[in-house]
């Protein structure tokens, strides 16, 4: 099967300074691929970059449509969710206002109210408080809502920037285990950006990893956690 993103020498730029500088990744349609790398590495850039909220030059192919080019909007369209850092929910909005903000684009609007059940029973506490205002929940509660407010777009391609970031263990297992839920049930590819390596490599299954804007190893999780300079570097042990 074709890869469901084919990147080519991409590269971003902000004013004068470029930051990727022209990296090769494919990823697998249905799979779970992330993309490690220190803080600085360019992993936030990547995601911006197959959103086209920076600028690239160079290849991004999804389903065999190039992105490089596009207005946000149309990658969006295309199927492409994106969580972003530090989530970006509508935090003077209700959940459910945020939930029904993700659907803007679908033109299926009868299968929103559905949807939206769907994510109270895959987030029962969204659910215990979809009339509370965003900006009022706590962490975890907000990453699960950004995460839900980008499914709502029944997206093909999940980006994840760091959803661990911030939380309790506690909060970021139950995440973690309701990601792979989806990717499993719903068939949602995804991409997820992480600093913590032995969290994303748990959950992924293929991985690539960043430094200073080029791809320095790409491989199954299992073989970029049994190499000695990953483990070394970005596993601590
Ligand atoms: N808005 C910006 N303007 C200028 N430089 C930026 C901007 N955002 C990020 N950078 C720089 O781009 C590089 C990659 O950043 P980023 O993609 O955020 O890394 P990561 O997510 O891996 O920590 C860093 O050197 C960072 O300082
Ligand atoms: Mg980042």
């Amino acid at each position: 099967m074709p890869n469901l993103l084919e990147v080519k020498g991409l590269k971003a730029t902000y004013g004068p300074t470029e930051v990727l500088h022209g990296i090769d990744f494919g990823l697998e349609p249905g799979r779970i691929t992330a993309i490690l790398g220190a803080n600085g590495a360019g992993k936030t850039t990547t995601l911006r970059a197959i959103c086209q909220m920076v600028r690239t030059a160079g290849s991004a192919l999804f389903e065999g449509q190039q992105l490089v080019g596009r207005a946000t909007e149309e990658v969006v369209r295309l199927g492409v969710a994106h969580v972003p850092d530090g989530r970006g929910t509508f935090t003077a909005l209700s959940v459910e206002e945020n939930l029904r903000l993700g659907a803007h684009v679908r033109r299926d609007k009868d299968r929103i109210a559905g949807d939206i059940d769907k994510m109270y029973s895959r987030f029962p506490r969204l659910g215990e408080r979809r009339h509370q205002q965003a900006g009022t929940l706590s962490g975890g509660e907000q990453q699960m809502l950004a995460i839900s407010r980008a499914l709502m777009l029944r997206p093909k391609l999940l980006l994840l920037d760091e959803p661990s970031f911030g939380l309790a263990p506690k909060i970021v297992a139950e995440i973690f285990r309701i990601l792979r839920s989806i990717n499993s049930e719903d068939q949602v590819s995804m991409l997820l950006v992480e600093q913590n390596a032995k969290l994303a490599l748990e959950l992924a299954d293929q991985a690539y990893l960043l430094e200073t804007g080029r791809v320095a190893m790409a491989g199954t999780s299992a073989q970029l956690m049994a190499d000695e300079s990953v483990r070394r570097a970005y596993l601590g042990v």
